[in-house]
């Protein structure tokens, strides 16, 4: 018996731990300069994160504005959510984890009926969130055999390696990764607003230098003329 209750505990952990470690998180391509996509990820956000989630930073950007993301809307004064999980201020987000992380998170919920929400996701085990994409991407469930048959040797896993979709949803997988890039992309610029501006002064600067240098060697060699004549 207790070998029984050995072997159980076993197979739990390794399966647990085959979801939690070994997925590699896919690539985001997340691109500054590309506004038509962020623009798009704004408006994304503006329709389906803000019921929950706060851009505290974001209150007087003009592109979370024209996408209709204010700070009336934002759920700051919600104080009482399920299962008093108050769903963080998204920011930094892009920060504190990554755009793969974030794009992959987004990717990879699946049907579980053991939680609260209905669902489980394969980065963020057992998140308070409920598949909020559910309705774009399809619903997914998980393909238990390759689990432990891949998982527990070591090899690296997709997410798309471990769910299956079972039924599409209202964009095809190439329309649902464009979907949560823009919506990656948008949460890399609330991130940090100015990365193309700090960029463009970057080469200003470079230049700023170089002519610098350039008027620099033009003086040294005017001051040694008359030494080496
Ligand atoms: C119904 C409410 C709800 C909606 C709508 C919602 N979320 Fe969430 N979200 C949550 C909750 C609650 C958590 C916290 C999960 C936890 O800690 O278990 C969360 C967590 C997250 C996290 C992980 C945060 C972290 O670092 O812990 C990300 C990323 C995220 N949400 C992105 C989004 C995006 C993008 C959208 C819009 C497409 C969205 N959420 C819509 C409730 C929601």
């Amino acid at each position: 018996m207790k070998h029984f209750w050995f072997c159980l505990l076993m197979f739990f952990s390794i399966s647990a731990f085959a979801l939690t470690e070994e997925i590699t998180l896919s690539h985001a391509n997340v691109n500054i300069h590309d506004t038509a996509s962020i623009k798009r990820g704004a408006k994304y956000f503006a329709t389906i994160c803000i019921a929950c989630h706060t851009l505290i930073y974001m209150r007087y950007d003009p592109i979370a504005i024209e996408a209709g993301i204010t700070y009336e809307k934002m759920p700051i004064n919600i104080t009482k959510w399920p299962n008093n999980v108050k769903p963080p201020d998204l920011s930094l987000e892009t920060e504190v984890h990554s755009p793969d992380w974030v794009y992959t998170y987004l990717h990879s919920f699946y049907v579980d009926k053991s939680t609260a929400t209905g669902f489980n996701n394969l980065i963020f085990p057992d998140t308070a969130m409920p598949d909020m994409l559910a309705s774009f991407q399809g619903t997914q469930t998980l393909a238990g055999d390759i689990i432990q048959s891949e998982g527990s040797y070591g090899h690296t896993l997709e997410w798309y390696d471990v769910v299956e979709l079972q039924q599409q949803g209202s964009k095809t997988p190439d329309e649902f990764d464009q979907m949560t890039l823009d919506i990656v992309n948008f949460l890399n610029y609330a991130a940090e607003p100015f990365a193309v501006k700090q960029e463009q002064l970057g080469w200003w600067v470079l230049g700023y230098l170089l002519i610098l240098l350039v008027l620099v060697v033009l003086m040294k060699r005017a001051y040694w003329k008359g030494e080496r004549a």
